[in-house]
């Protein structure tokens, strides 16, 4: 008889990251989902739009840094991306193929809101753009995810300071009230902000990404603190106008793991990486104050941004978790030290084309164990919990000259079910997960990666802009029609 962890070991883990069986009685080998649980797909903005204003009159930081030279890693951009500006008839179309319940997007912040204007007001075309898109999500039965910033800021704002001039969030506050009063009506789960840490780590320590600073981490923790701020206001903000919406932000979660576990040093960058990463917002939410771990708080310019933060407390009506892969770290010898050391070279475990390692287990630790602190409100109700973003990349390049680009996706098959499998498991364990939308609908623009990586369950030919769906899409798209995984699609990918 099939269980969960005979779908684990279609990626063969080795023994010593093994967490032992998972060992659900499973109803004739299928595993059940809750009755009316979400199966969605997720997008952002930028990475498909190609909205033609944006391109033309390079509105936001991210469509001027495609144009540095360099900047992205295979040198395309996203002026034109999966041109879903024109093509979202066609791709809703794929959502029906898919038989998903919900849809994850998020509205163009830039083009909504090009230049400042006083009083304030949103550009009215794009309004009606959204509202049409929307619309036409809600006429399919589908739910709305709707995400305010994911990554991408007005150019203007981003010449001022961007998060860091008090500006940027007084805008963010007006943007989010004017977005609850025109498309309110249209959208059931709100997110203020994305992955904040993805965000602060790759524009402020990595710096590739805007606004491209490297390893400022004074600054990057500043931020953090004003990106509370925005959070805080937004979601004020929207209560206000819809006093009971929905609303939360989007957590990219990832556990960390030391190098050599008995080096007293890689544990400590463990321990850093972690605290900052994971834990130091949705913590800072839970409390309403924005605390550094020690030793780190006692330095006196991070006393000076930690503290109280007006508005915070609590602005968390829902758990919304990104998902892809664990981190291996390592401390790095050198002077000044480092304290949040390097992400490693090492691989432990079969990788995708990103070199992230596929770690299915991580999604069922992390729902079990370490977000246990978030997992229940004040009044001890456990809030719900969505897996808004969770998939793999393989890796071809734009003009489909390098790289497989077959239709038979068998490792993301084995990514999708493993990860599916070791969700229901922390599901049949009691956690409160309502959905799961898969990263993403369409190949798409990955970031500084450019348009290589691929994470569709629909593969897109971008010189014709040609759809077809994967394998993985047929298999996701028989488990959101039945709500359930069957014994078989534990080995489809063997076939
Ligand atoms: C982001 C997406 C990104 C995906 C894969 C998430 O961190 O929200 O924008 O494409 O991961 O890297």
């Amino acid at each position: 008889m099939l269980t969960p962890r005979s779908c684990l070991n279609a990626i063969s883990l080795p023994w010593w990251i093994s967490p032992g069986e998972f060992a659900i009685s499973s109803n004739n080998g299928s595993l059940h989902f809750p009755d009316k649980f979400l199966w969605g797909v997720s997008t952002s903005a930028y990475q498909v739009e190609g909205y033609p204003a944006e391109a033309k009159e390079r509105l936001s930081d991210w469509s001027r840094w495609v144009v540095n030279n360099g900047k992205i890693q295979d040198g395309t951009g996203a002026d034109r991306a999966c041109e879903f500006y024109q093509r979202y008839p066609e791709d809703l179309q794929l959502c029906d193929a898919l038989n998903v319940n919900c849809f994850r997007l998020s509205l163009n912040w830039p083009v909504l809101r090009p230049a400042r204007t006083e009083p304030f007001s949103l550009d009215p075309e794009a309004i009606a753009y959204y509202r049409k898109l929307l619309e036409s999500i809600k006429a399919r039965g589908m739910k709305t995810f709707v995400t305010l910033f994911h990554f991408c800021l007005p150019a203007w704002l981003a010449e001022v300071g961007g998060w860091n001039n008090p500006l940027t969030i007084r805008e963010f506050q007006s943007y989010a009230e004017q977005v609850a009063r025109e498309l309110g009506d249209l959208v059931d789960y709100w997110l203020t902000l994305n992955e904040p840490l993805v965000y602060v780590y790759r524009g402020y320590v990595d710096g590739d990404w805007p606004p491209g600073y490297k390893k400022n981490y004074l600054l990057g923790f500043k931020t953090i603190r004003r990106l509370l701020e925005g959070h805080a206001a937004a979601y004020q903000a929207i209560h206000a106008v819809v006093p009971d919406a929905q609303v939360s932000y989007v957590i990219h979660w990832r556990p960390f793991v030391a190098r050599n576990r008995f080096n007293p040093l890689d544990q400590v960058v463990r321990y850093f990486r972690d605290q900052v990463f994971n834990h130091i917002f949705p913590k800072a939410v839970e409390t309403g104050d924005l605390q550094f771990p020690s030793p780190l708080s006692s330095e006196p310019p991070i006393k000076e941004i930690s503290g109280p933060v007006e508005g915070l407390k609590g602005t968390i009506d829902f758990l919304a978790i990104n998902y892809f892969t664990r981190e291996i770290c390592e401390y790095k010898h050198g002077w000044p030290p480092d304290l949040f050391g390097i992400q490693s070279d090492l691989r432990r475990l079969p990788s995708t084309g990103l070199g992230w390692e596929i770690y299915p287990e991580g999604l069922y630790y992390l729902l079990t164990e370490d977000i246990a602190p978030y997992r229940f409100d004040a009044g001890g109700r456990a809030r719900q919990i969505f897996i808004t973003e969770n998939g793999m990349a393989d890796d071809f390049s734009a003009d489909l000259n390098e790289g497989d680009w077959s239709l038979e996706d068998n490792t993301r098959v084995d990514y999708l079910i493993s990860h599916l499998v070791a969700l229901n498991k922390a599901i049949s364990e009691g956690v409160n997960v309502a959905g799961y939308l898969h990263w993403s609908l369409i190949d798409n623009f990955e970031w500084s990666d450019g348009l290589r990586p691929r994470f569709g369950l629909v593969r897109v030919a971008y010189p014709s802009q040609q759809r077809e769906l994967r394998k993985s899409a047929k298999v996701f798209a028989e488990i959101a029609a039945r709500n359930r995984i069957e014994a078989r699609h534990c080995a489809v990918s063997k076939s």
